[in-house]
């Protein structure tokens, strides 16, 4: 049998400086625990439209749907910004889960222990922290039509669609739903039912399946504002956020906060299951291309490698190797070492991303 394949697309900023620490973490577990993968490197995002004039190439494209798993960085930079946006890098990533299908965006929001002093929350608030958002990845308002610039009355208008189907919302919630089976049987499943129609949808669809197929979880339904409020003012109330793309995409940069820093937060964005049973898969940090970092080693390469533990989790069938790198994580961090992103105002030593690399995979090495 073929090795699994990975196609690592490490993009633009900081995605490469992080990546170059999880191919050194991918190698490992080759030479180390025999598993040995077949890796492939591509282009995305503006280092693909600086090579060849669009954010994915269609080739691209078709190599991540015949890999068992895409690895990816991140994409933007300001240098993009002047583009058109229909190949402005951003555009690559969202084809990549369009096309893909990665409906459920799995977001862990994890407050290791050492870290939990960093946090811009009290310590008692987040110490144990373990949340899971669940984010609808490939609809709602990023993808809905209508939608453009265009002239109306003699002035401009920006048009975009908040559209939900009944069958995309179930999906994504059975999702939720299964992730919370394993974890407390708690779902908050966050809308705006209040002010907008799809939001109401959401709501009767999310409690209909709760209902029919789930009735041993406990669901409740909250506001997207009141969940942003939630978050920072007791945020260990929640098990599993089930939520929309852009509700998700805002909630889950809070939560990242919660954890010390935007630069731990890993994300698995799953389809449907392939004809092996696994999901399709692409796995990315939280975190984008952070410009005002970018080339100066400084960027936290957790949330990357962290990201690599969830494939070894849900593409892999590798649940004690992924356990064993999130404590090798917790371990280095257990032991003081600190990228700039996480010091403290009573400061430090930074180490440098290369730097935390090496120290976790000496924490492997050591779990031998
Ligand atoms: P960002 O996440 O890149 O950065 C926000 C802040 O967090 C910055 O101060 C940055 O230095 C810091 N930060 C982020 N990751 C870090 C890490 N690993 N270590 C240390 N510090 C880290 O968000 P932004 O500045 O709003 O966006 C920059 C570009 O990235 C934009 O083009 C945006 O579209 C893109 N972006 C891409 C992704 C992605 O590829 N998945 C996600 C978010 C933003
Ligand atoms: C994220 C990012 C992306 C999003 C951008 C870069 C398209 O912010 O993955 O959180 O908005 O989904
Ligand atoms: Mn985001």
């Amino acid at each position: 049998m073929s090795n699994p394949s990975i196609l690592i697309l490490a993009g633009d900023g900081i995605g490469p400086e992080v990546m170059d620490e999880v191919k050194k973490i991918i190698t490992w577990y080759g030479d180390k625990r025999g598993l040995v993968f077949d890796v492939t490197e591509d282009l995305v995002g503006g280092a693909a439209y600086d090579a060849h004039g669009v954010p994915l190439t269609d080739e691209t494209m078709a190599r991540a749907q015949e890999v068992d798993a895409v690895m990816l960085g991140a994409v933007g930079g300001p240098k993009y910004d002047v583009l058109d946006f229909s190949v402005k890098p951003e555009r690559g990533l969202l084809r990549l889960r369009k096309e893909m299908d990665l409906f459920a965006n799995l977001r862990p929001a994890q407050c290791f222990d050492a870290l939990a002093d960093f946090s811009s929350l009290k310590k008692d608030l987040v110490a144990g922290l373990d949340i899971m958002i669940v984010r609808e990845l490939t609809s709602g308002v990023y993808f809905g039509q209508p939608r453009g610039i265009f002239e109306e009355n003699g002035e401009r208008v920006g048009l975009n669609t908040q559209r939900y189907t009944e069958s995309e919302i179930a999906r994504v919630a059975r999702s939720a739903f299964e992730l919370a089976k394993r974890r407390d049987n708690r779902v908050t499943s966050v809308e705006k039912a209040n002010v907008m129609e799809s939001g109401i949808l959401w709501r009767e669809v999310v409690t209909a399946i709760r209902d029919a197929e789930y009735p041993e979880i406990e669901l409740s339904h909250m506001y997207a504002d009141n969940c942003a409020m939630q978050l920072v003012r007791r945020p260990k109330q929640f098990d599993v956020i089930l939520t929309d793309n852009l509700f998700g995409d805002i909630l889950s940069d809070c939560a990242a906060m919660l954890t010390g820093s935007l630069g731990m937060l890993p994300s698995a964005s799953l389809g449907a299951p392939m004809a092996n049973g696994r999901p399709k898969a692409m796995y990315e940090p939280v975190h984008g291309s952070a410009p005002d970092i970018a080339g100066q080693g400084k960027a936290n390469p957790i949330a990357c490698i962290l990201s690599f533990a969830m494939a070894l989790r849900y593409s892999f069938d590798q649940g004690d190797e992924a356990t064993r790198l999130e404590k090798a994580v917790e371990k280095v961090l257990a032991d003081g070492v600190r990228t700039a992103d996480l010091m403290g105002p009573e400061g430090g030593t930074p180490v440098s991303t290369t730097e935390m690399g090496a120290k976790i995979l000496a924490a492997l090495d050591a779990s031998l």
